[in-house]
């Protein structure tokens, strides 16, 4: 299950782990996701609405609990601006879709996966949740939080449970070319493009690879870890 699969990093992922798994595809609107529906699922939901969220995790219990595999949670949002001139809607919607629903969808698979001693959970932060970035500071916070959430339930899963496969893992993207980043002013891209030793940004299929690889099992012995894509910037 991929969460935010209609556009950017999402869409991306989704492509390719298309045919290598049955996918369940996610955004905030059903028709929202235009791509890939065939052989695969939708399950739509606006995490930023808490009943709605609920709803998601209940569904996906109940529809796909006996086969789920792996979830990345990736669906995110940002609203750039000084922390003092936020709006308190704009906080708690970074709160909800970026925080607590992966926490939520979390807490509803690993119930899941510990009946199987199996599992896959990927968290899609940024490299902002490390390096902290002035005027994105509720949405850094999120991010950090989903770092120490990840680490903190690799730790739980293996109090939970004896003998397991379960691996909880976060991704950091650097700044990688989406609809998020396309909303970027051109003299903040410049700035940011001198500070890649890449020199680029980075493109969501180099994101989707590392994804794919982590999900493997070549990639049995990775729990807890963060793992930045970033093109060099620290
Ligand atoms: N692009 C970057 O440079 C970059 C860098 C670091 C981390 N990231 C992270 O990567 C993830 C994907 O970002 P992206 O760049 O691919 O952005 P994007 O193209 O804007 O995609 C965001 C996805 O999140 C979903 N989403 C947004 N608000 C939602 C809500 N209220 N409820 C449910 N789903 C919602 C969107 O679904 P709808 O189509 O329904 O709106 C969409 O599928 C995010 O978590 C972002 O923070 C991105």
């Amino acid at each position: 299950m991929i969460t935010g699969s209609s556009s950017g990093l999402g869409l991306a992922i989704a492509r390719k782990l298309n045919g290598t798994y049955h996918l369940i595809l996610h955004a905030s609107k059903e028709e929202h996701v235009k791509e890939l529906r065939e052989n695969n699922s939708v399950l739509a939901a606006d995490f930023n609405d808490p009943a709605e969220l609920k709803a998601f995790c209940k569904r996906l219990k109940a529809e796909h609990g006996d086969d789920l595999f792996a979830v990345i949670n990736n669906a995110g949002v940002t609203f750039d601006k000084s922390l003092v001139y936020q709006p308190e809607t704009d906080i708690d919607t970074m709160l909800m879709v970026n925080l607590k629903a992966p926490i939520m969808i979390t807490k509803t698979v690993v119930k899941l996966f510990g009946l199987r001693k199996r599992g896959v959970v990927i968290q899609v932060s940024s490299c902002v949740a490390e390096t902290g970035n002035a005027f994105q500071s509720v949405y850094a916070a999120t991010k950090a939080g989903l770092i120490a959430f990840s680490k903190s339930m690799a730790k739980e899963v293996a109090v939970l449970y004896e003998q397991h496969e379960i691996r909880i893992l976060t991704v950091s993207p650097g700044l990688i070319e989406t609809r998020m980043t396309d909303a970027v002013p051109a003299k903040e891209k410049e700035k940011y493009l001198n500070m890649i030793p890449a020199q680029r940004f980075g493109k969501p299929e180099e994101v989707a690879e590392v994804i794919a690889f982590l999900l493997s099992d070549k990639a049995s012995y990775m729990n807890g870890s963060n793992i930045q894509i970033n093109g060099g910037l620290l």
